[in-house]
């Protein structure tokens, strides 16, 4: 496998760019083909298998176009379909994210900790996993918010009616005293802002990203992977729905 290929990354839609902007700040020497499937989007609402389908065709793509390793940059597509992609591209790093809870309750020890994320992440075994790991450290609460990947696919990402949006499904937790905020959603980082606003008091904030670009860095450094350019690399943005790249572009510069 060639060192100089590309990385791919995949989300949904534009969630997937908060991811890209981490793996670009950690490698910037690297090349990275984007792909995010907007006209499939949202992922959240969908069946198992549907995501199941969309991402191991995503992903196909993306080797096709030459990729090195792949990305998935939504927990969702991560949470319902790395088992078979890792199964079926066992010879190239496929790296995940998923929900931060482990940083949120080992190293800081919040007793109460919010995790948004979609409705499918939430169900997911995977999560309930995760949540019985750690659910005799800390009381977490699972908020769904799929207004807010809406919302950033519009290209919103403030605003009052964002706003108003977080307060209502904040509204259960005002009596409750939460201190960290999960952002299980790779779309979610875009609104970390109205996010912090919305809650009322100060939490701290855990998105997957930078732990994900780190993880994707070693997993190319064991592979033997990294590039041995030294000069900037390319990064090229794709979409199933091509007029959206302009958006993708401007969340990236973000
Ligand atoms: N960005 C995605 C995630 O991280 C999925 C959003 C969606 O399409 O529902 O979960």
């Amino acid at each position: 496998m060639q060192r100089n290929a590309p990385v791919g990354v995949f989300d949904s839609g534009h969630g997937g760019i908060s991811v890209l902007r981490e793996l670009v700040r950690r490698m910037p020497c690297e090349d990275f083909l984007y792909f995010g499937d907007s006209a499939n989007a949202p992922y959240g609402p969908r069946t198992t298998e549907s995501v199941q389908q969309l991402t191991l065709a995503a992903a196909e793509r993306l080797l096709d176009a030459g990729c090195k390793a792949l990305v998935v940059a939504c927990n969702t597509a991560t949470a319902a379909a790395i088992d078979l992609l890792r199964q079926r591209y066992d010879q190239i790093p496929v790296v995940g994210i998923e929900p931060a809870l482990k940083p949120a309750v080992l190293e800081n020890d919040h007793p109460h900790v919010l995790v948004m994320a979609t409705e499918m992440t939430l169900r997911e075994e995977k999560f309930h996993r995760q949540m019985e790991s750690y659910q005799d450290r800390a009381e977490i609460y699972r908020l769904p918010a799929p207004g807010i990947v809406e919302s950033v696919e519009q290209g919103r990402v403030d605003g009052p009616e964002l706003e108003a949006y977080l307060r209502e499904i904040l509204r259960p937790y005002e009596t409750v005293p939460i201190t960290a905020v999960v952002l299980g959603c790779t779309h979610f980082p875009f609104v970390r802002g109205a996010i912090e606003r919305c809650m009322g008091h100060p939490v701290t904030i855990y998105d997957g990203g930078p732990g994900t670009a780190r993880e994707t860095r070693r997993r190319l450094e064991r592979a033997d992977l990294l590039t041995d350019r030294t000069t900037p690399g390319r990064v090229e943005l794709t979409n199933s729905r091509p007029e959206a790249v302009a958006l993708s572009k401007r969340l990236l510069e973000l």
